[in-house]
This record gives C-alpha cells, sequence and structure tokens, in this order.
C-alpha cells in the first residue's frame, strides 16, 4: 500500500432535493493525475470544491497526509498544501494580473507588498506555461483564455503538493493544452497530486494515471487509464457509446446571410472579411489571443468597428450594434456565460426566454404558462439537468448553464448564429447532441459562425473553415483543404494564406460545393 495522501471517504452532498454526492470515496497518490470524469452535473466540481472548504459535505471526512481535512475556506485549504483552479474562474477582475497570481500569498517585505518580485515571478510562471500575458495589465481586458491561464499560474505558482484543475484547458488551444500538459508532468515528477476534471476526453489518455467516472454523485468505474479508452469512459459516463461524435449531414448552401468586408476594429481586428452562407456551418480556428472572439465581438458590436461592408440578406449594416443585430435575426453567444451570457440570479425559464418576448407573451401580456411551457419544452430537448424551469442558472453545473445559453438563441429563432466556444465545459453525450442541433438547424436554412479552440471540433462539424493569426483572419478554406497541421501553421503565421485586404472573395473561392437551393420546408424568416 503506498503511503498514506488525500482521501475521501463516503462523501453525501445534497441540495435541496438534488443528491449531487452520494457516498464517494476516491483516494490520491503523490506523484498521480487522477482524472475525475463524468457528465454534467455527476458531481465532479462538488467534490472538489468540498475539499478546499468552498461547500460542506453533510456526510463523510477527508484525510489529507494521515490527518482530518475539514476546511473553512480555500485559504485553509492552500496553507495546507492544496491548490485549486476552478472551472468558473475566481479571479479579482479589478486587481493586475500579478496581484490575482499571488492573491493570499503576497510577497512583502515589512509588510510591504513586492510587487516588481511578484511581476517577475509572475513573468517566469506565464514564460513556462507559454503564456504571452502582461503580468501588469488589469485582469478585466483579459480574455477568457487568458484568464484561464492567470488562473492556472496562480495554482501552480502556490506550490502546493495537491492541485485540482477544473476543466483547466476548456478555454484553451491545443498549443497552450500542451503547455500545460508538460507542466503537469513536471509536477507529477516532482510528487504533486493532481485531480484533473476535464469533458475532453483524450486528454486523459496523455496525462491520466487513474480515472474514476461519475455519475449522479455515484462513483461508477475506476481503473488504470492504460487500461481504458475514451469509449470505455464515455460508455460508463453516459452509459451508452457514441458512435459517430461529429455527426454528418449533406450541406446544402444557399443564399449569402452575412457578408464582411474589411472589419477593423481597436480591439485588435485587422482587414476582416468573411461570409456565412444559408444553410452553411462555418469555424474560426485559431490560437488563444488570436483574436477570434475580438473579432466575432466587433462584428457583433459589442466592441467598435468600422467596416467597409458589412450586410446580413438584403440589409446593409452600417455600423453594427447588439441591438440592430438582435433585430436582423443575428443571435450571439459570448465566450463569458457567467459575466454577459447569463443572468445568474435570474431562473433558468427567465434566461432561456429573455431574447424572444414574443415567444411567451399572450396579447403583448407576458404568460407565465407559456414561459413554463416553451423552457420545459428547451429543457427537455437539451436535456438539461434543472429541478425545474424556476431554478436559478446559478444553482446549475457548469455545462448545464452553457446549454441554457444555447437554448436562448434557438429559443430566440435566430437566422445566423455566432457561436464563441458552444461546448465549452460540455460533456461528451451533450456536445453531440449540440452537433446534431447544429447540423439541424444548418438544414433549416440558418448560418451558423462557431468559434472553436478545439480542432477536432472544428474539422469534425465545420464545412468551411477561417483561421485568425494575430488579428487576420485567412481566406476561406473548404474544411477538406485542411488538417490539424496546416490550421496550426496558419495560426502561428508560419504559412500566410490572407485574404486579400480591400478585395471581395472571388467566387467560387469560398467553396466548391453547388449552391443549392435550401430547403423550402424550413423555418420562414421575415426578419431579413
Ligand atoms: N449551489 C448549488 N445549489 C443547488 N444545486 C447545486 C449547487 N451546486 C451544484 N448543484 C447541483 O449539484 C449537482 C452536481 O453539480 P456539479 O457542479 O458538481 O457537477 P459537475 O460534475 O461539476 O458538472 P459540469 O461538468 O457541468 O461542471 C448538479 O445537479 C447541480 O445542479
Ligand atoms: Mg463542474
Amino acid at each position: 500500500m503506498a503511503e498514506e495522501f488525500l482521501t475521501f471517504r463516503g462523501i453525501h452532498k445534497t441540495f435541496g432535493q438534488t443528491v449531487a454526492l452520494a457516498g464517494v470515496n476516491l483516494d490520491v497518490f503523490p506523484g498521480q493525475v487522477h482524472v475525475l470524469a463524468g457528465e454534467n452535473g455527476a458531481g465532479k466540481s462538488t467534490l472538489v470544491k468540498i475539499l478546499m472548504g468552498v461547500e460542506k459535505a453533510d456526510r463523510g471526512e477527508i484525510r489529507w497526509k494521515g490527518r482530518m481535512h475539514r476546511p473553512h475556506s480555500p485559504i485553509d485549504s492552500l496553507r495546507s498544501g492544496i491548490a485549486m483552479i476552478y472551472q468558473e474562474l475566481n479571479l479579482a477582475l479589478h486587481l493586475p494580473v500579478h496581484a490575482n497570481v499571488f492573491l493570499g500569498r503576497e510577497i512583502r517585505s515589512a509588510g510591504v507588498v513586492r510587487e516588481s518580485e511578484q511581476k517577475q515571478r509572475t513573468r517566469e510562471l506565464f514564460r513556462m506555461l507559454g503564456a504571452d500575458i502582461d503580468p501588469t495589465l488589469p485582469t478585466r481586458q483579459l480574455g477568457i483564455a487568458q484568464r484561464q491561464l492567470v488562473e492556472i499560474a496562480r495554482a501552480i505558482g502556490a506550490d502546493a503538493e495537491l492541485i485540482v484543475m477544473d476543466e483547466p484547458t476548456a478555454a484553451l488551444s491545443e498549443q497552450e493544452s500542451e503547455n500545460l500538459f508538460r507542466v503537469v508532468d513536471s509536477l507529477r515528477q516532482r510528487g504533486v497530486g493532481i485531480i484533473y476534471i476535464s469533458h475532453h476526453l483524450e486528454e486523459f489518455e496523455r496525462i491520466g494515471d487513474m480515472v474514476t467516472v461519475l455519475r449522479d454523485g455515484h462513483r461508477v468505474w475506476q481503473g488504470p487509464a492504460a487500461e481504458t479508452s475514451p469509449n470505455e469512459i464515455i460508455r460508463h459516463m453516459v452509459g451508452r457509446t457514441i458512435e459517430d461524435l461529429y455527426p454528418k449531414r449533406q450541406p446544402q448552401f444557399g443564399p449569402v446571410l452575412l457578408r464582411l468586408k474589411n472589419l477593423n476594429s481597436p480591439n485588435g481586428t485587422k482587414n476582416a472579411s468573411l461570409e456565412v452562407r444559408a444553410g452553411e456551418i462555418v469555424g474560426i480556428a485559431g490560437l488563444v489571443g488570436g483574436g477570434r472572439t475580438e473579432m466575432l465581438r466587433a462584428l457583433f458590436g459589442l466592441d467598435s468597428a468600422d467596416v467597409e461592408e458589412f450586410t446580413l440578406g438584403d440589409v446593409r449594416i452600417r455600423v453594427p450594434s447588439p441591438h440592430r443585430m438582435l433585430h436582423h435575426g443575428v443571435g450571439f453567444l459570448s465566450e463569458d456565460r457567467g459575466g454577459e451570457g447569463l443572468a445568474q440570479n435570474l431562473s433558468v425559464a427567465v434566461n432561456m426566454t429573455l431574447s424572444a418576448p414574443e415567444q411567451i407573451s399572450r396579447w403583448g401580456v407576458l404568460s407565465h404558462t407559456r414561459r413554463e411551457r416553451v423552457s420545459e419544452a428547451l429543457i427537455e430537448r437539451f436535456r438539461i439537468k434543472a429541478k425545474s424551469p424556476s431554478q436559478a442558472v446559478r444553482e446549475l453545473s457548469g455545462g448545464n448553464q452553457q446549454k441554457v445559453a444555447l437554448a436562448r438563441l434557438i429559443c430566440a429563432d435566430a437566422k445566423v448564429l455566432l457561436l464563441d466556444e458552444p461546448t465549452r465545459g460540455i460533456d461528451v453525450g451533450a456536445k453531440n447532441e449540440i452537433y446534431r442541433l447544429m447540423n439541424r438547424l444548418a438544414e433549416e436554412g440558418r448560418g451558423i459562425l462557431f468559434v472553436s479552440s478545439y480542432l477536432p471540433e472544428v474539422l469534425g462539424m465545420a464545412d468551411s473553415v477561417y483561421v485568425m493569426c494575430r488579428g487576420t483572419i485567412s481566406r476561406k478554406f473548404r474544411v477538406e483543404e485542411l488538417d490539424q497541421e496546416r490550421v496550426m501553421a496558419l495560426a502561428t503565421g508560419v504559412e500566410q494564406d490572407q485574404s486579400p485586404h480591400g478585395r471581395p472573395l472571388p467566387q467560387g473561392e469560398e467553396g466548391s460545393q453547388p449552391c443549392a437551393r435550401i430547403v423550402s420546408n424550413g423555418p420562414s424568416f421575415n426578419k431579413f
């Protein structure tokens, strides 16, 4: 028997009537990466939050290095050598980056915080992670991926003996994830224990030693990572196998729904030109910090932008604004579902129907019954794990919140969907459902433009792909023209195949499939 390190015994936790954990046992050893897998709402975050002192168990005990571990707060846990990378990114946005990295363990001399030393150490941590972030910037100015890297640097820099990573790569691109894995390798060699939670199952093969699968708060399977496979884990997670993670469809393209020529924005987008046709799924790939989110935000009018030409169907848009975009049938799913995506304190039903008042009104008056009915149908369709439509969004697990945000767009009947990381934090079964849904929406004649840091997803789902590199967008590729290596070459600037600035894309360059008419039995759109 290896030395005692970390043990969970019989951990129970309920939230009202929801049983989050039903007697979970788990052992973690030094120098071991213990992977926790499970569907959205399976209880993974709850288990590690109890370890950190964010939540309290109803029953059961945790032993840490031979002693009972009953932390009252994350600071307690940190003092006893346990650090955590939080799924919901717990950063003080008003502070500069280095202050967040050293929050709660500031470097002081004679009581004064030594900022220059903190900045220097932060730079070293970022170098190790391959992150290009200025430690003096206010954290608020960083995008989600960069915030995630700050959160990672904070946990790694704490010199903990055990590090919990709750979906650390959710917002990272392949390259940033690989940098993190290298750091994990070296932590493991130094004898640090790691609890690793992720929905990217292939990561388990890369870094996992042991795998535990939770389902509805129960431990349903455990075994060495080397003796299992993503498919087997999926079977334990969802109780079935998934044949076709990226379901195929026969694309049929209609008229151009969104055409953008030379968008420039102070947030860093340079001469971006792109097109989305009816029935088309368009992916945007690139590195974190490559400018994908910035472009999407400028396009939707969330950040200021200057456009040479912008049309939605026949409507010419001079200055994009969220209000105008929504009015003309464009929906946007923000990568920041906590901040600007969802109203955390409001119910699932209110959040889902926020952009579709007409669907839940009768004679112009809000009908609660309609709202309940519409949201119940969406909860069912997306298999959202919620007690009822009236449950507050903040009480849902991360992945289920993401599903609520997606359901809102569907409910608003958007004709063009701009999706920033639509499946972030979503379990594999639900991902598959979201991909089917994307296919169905495209078949109905809608246009989808989605940003994803997860290349297999871009290559698996998109008909056409743009690759961004430092704020500049490539020409439009047919997905068949690309593989992972070529996308990486374009994303890092090794290969340059930019769209010709100032000139529209030549006809036929944006995909060789015939421009068939879209199916006529789809919904009718009178918004354009
Ligand atoms: N504060 C809370 N109030 C009420 N219910 C909660 C609360 N926190 C979690 N739950 C519920 O407990 C269950 C487990 O949630 P948890 O966050 O642990 O899931 P998870 O496995 O981390 O899922 P995900 O993969 O989506 O992050 C879910 O049903 C969730 O809705
Ligand atoms: Mg979670």
